[in-house]
């Protein structure tokens, strides 16, 4: 990594952001003390920005580049799209090729709708699964981020002033003038709790639309859900005439046809987004065809019109086609490996330093802990204020040796990446580990 001599330039340009972005960003993820990074260009693994300062990159942004930056298969392919029109007021072929991709992932794919985030993705899931059932609530589990939907964001960072009993957890707002209405109608459960959480579904079984599951959330702590919590909620809405509805945005690199597979359920649908647009903005509810007909717009009663002047662009088409045809199973295959190679060499690492820390993940992806334990539950995966301030030295660390991180201390891989980088990632990891105090 090259080091800066001066970094005037981004903070000229974050002095100009502030006049005309609140807080002078788009996304509040980008934000940095005492400005954000600018990108100049990125290539395969590595961004460079606009002070010339080149760093590895673990966050792909937030694990949606799963080829990295500028994959020449992608470059060259929309590019010729480009030429051809970005987006009509018609049908194209790239949309029935690629969504013919995409079902023959996964068997539990039967038909899906494009959309153009995860946020919109989880919306017309939660939206759809109310159609079909004509129920209005929706549960969720404590702490999960399933993006901006007003129903989908409920509890997603309560607090212990707020966040109530383990029995009965708050339906807690994230922004201010959430409607009381939204609040009433979202029921939250403990993550990997199967006694608690069916004990608060049957209090509220006959008004449930679905039960929306992340499988790794990542905020809970990033470690794959029980089996028995995933089996005893599928059993659950079977039996109560609910819909289980998974987002796999983020977990659907973790496998060939997503980390659902790793499991012995059905979902009814699944919301998957970030990279199977190939850099490009995109989301889609995939499912179960008979719950997917009430979006049929050919139906004698459509039970849920919607439309998205992008939905299936064929700049995101194509590029996403491209991108989950190279995500082959050896791919994923191997970039699990890596992951795992990373895992078990910075748990080493952890262990050789004494620090009282701990790495969780699945897939490509992995999180480092402030904790001996990784959380089993949002409740667990709380940052204490003393943690908070360890994670914050970390993370400055990590990013000073030239590495980009997700701000939770979370890395995700992309194929670029070979051995070397994940050994560049675990030494840098080890150096940091080596400057925090051992017991706390
Ligand atoms: C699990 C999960 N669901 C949904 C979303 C929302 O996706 P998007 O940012 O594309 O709206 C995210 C984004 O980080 C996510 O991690």
């Amino acid at each position: 990594m090259s080091t800066p001599s001066q970094t005037t330039r981004s903070a000229e340009l974050y002095e100009r952001a502030q006049r005309v972005l609140p807080g002078g960003v788009s996304r509040n993820t980008v934000l940095r003390d005492p400005y954000p990074v600018y990108a100049d260009h990125g290539v395969g693994c590595r961004i460079t920005d606009i002070e010339g300062v080149t760093r590895l990159d673990f966050s792909n942004n937030m694990a949606s580049l799963i080829h990295g930056h500028a994959c020449p298969a992608i470059v060259e392919a929309v590019t010729a799209q480009l030429a051809r029109g970005s987006a009509f007021t018609t049908a194209t072929e790239m949309e029935v090729r690629y969504a013919e991709h995409l079902v023959g992932r996964n068997q539990n794919f039967e038909m899906l709708r494009f959309v153009n985030s995860g946020t919109e993705a989880l919306m017309v899931a939660l939206k759809a699964a109310r159609a079909y059932t004509g129920r209005p609530k929706i549960a969720k589990v404590e702490g999960a981020y399933h993006g901006g939907y007003d129903y989908a964001e409920v509890s997603q960072a309560p607090n212990p002033d707020t966040w109530g009993e383990v029995d009965r957890p708050n339906s807690v707002a994230l922004a201010h003038g959430t409607p009381g209405s939204a609040l009433d109608d979202v029921v939250i459960i403990p993550f990997n709790d199967p006694e608690r959480a069916i004990s608060i579904l049957d209090r509220n079984a006959n008004e449930l639309a679905c039960v929306l599951l992340d499988l790794m959330p990542h905020r809970v702590g990033l470690k794959p859900a029980d089996t028995e919590f995933v089996a005893a909620i599928r059993e659950w809405v079977t039996k109560n005439g609910a819909l289980l509805v998974l987002d796999e945005v983020i977990t659907f690199r973790t496998e060939y046809g997503g980390l659902q597979t790793r499991y012995d359920i059905t979902p009814d649908l699944t919301a998957i987004g970030k990279m199977i647009g190939g850099g490009f903005p995109v989301g889609a509810v995939v499912g179960r065809s008979e719950v997917m007909e009430v979006l049929n717009p050919r139906a004698k009663q459509v039970l849920f019109p919607h439309s998205g002047t992008f939905s299936a662009n064929p700049i995101s088409m194509t590029a996403g086609l491209i991108a989950m045809e190279l995500f082959d199973e050896p791919a994923v295959a191997r970039l699990n490996a890596l992951a795992d190679r990373a895992m078990s060499s910075i748990q080493a690492a952890i262990t050789e330093m004494g620090v009282p820390i701990c790495v969780s993940g699945g897939g490509s992806m992995l999180r480092v802990h402030m904790k001996p334990r990784p959380p089993r539950n949002f409740r667990e995966a709380y940052l204490t204020a003393e943690e908070n301030s360890r994670l914050k030295a970390l993370l400055e660390h990590m990013f000073d040796e030239g590495f980009i991180l997700i701000n939770t201390c979370s890395a995700t891989l992309s194929t670029p990446m070979t051995e070397a980088e994940i050994d560049e990632l675990v030494a840098a990891f080890k150096r940091g580990f080596e400057k925090m105090p051992v017991s706390v």
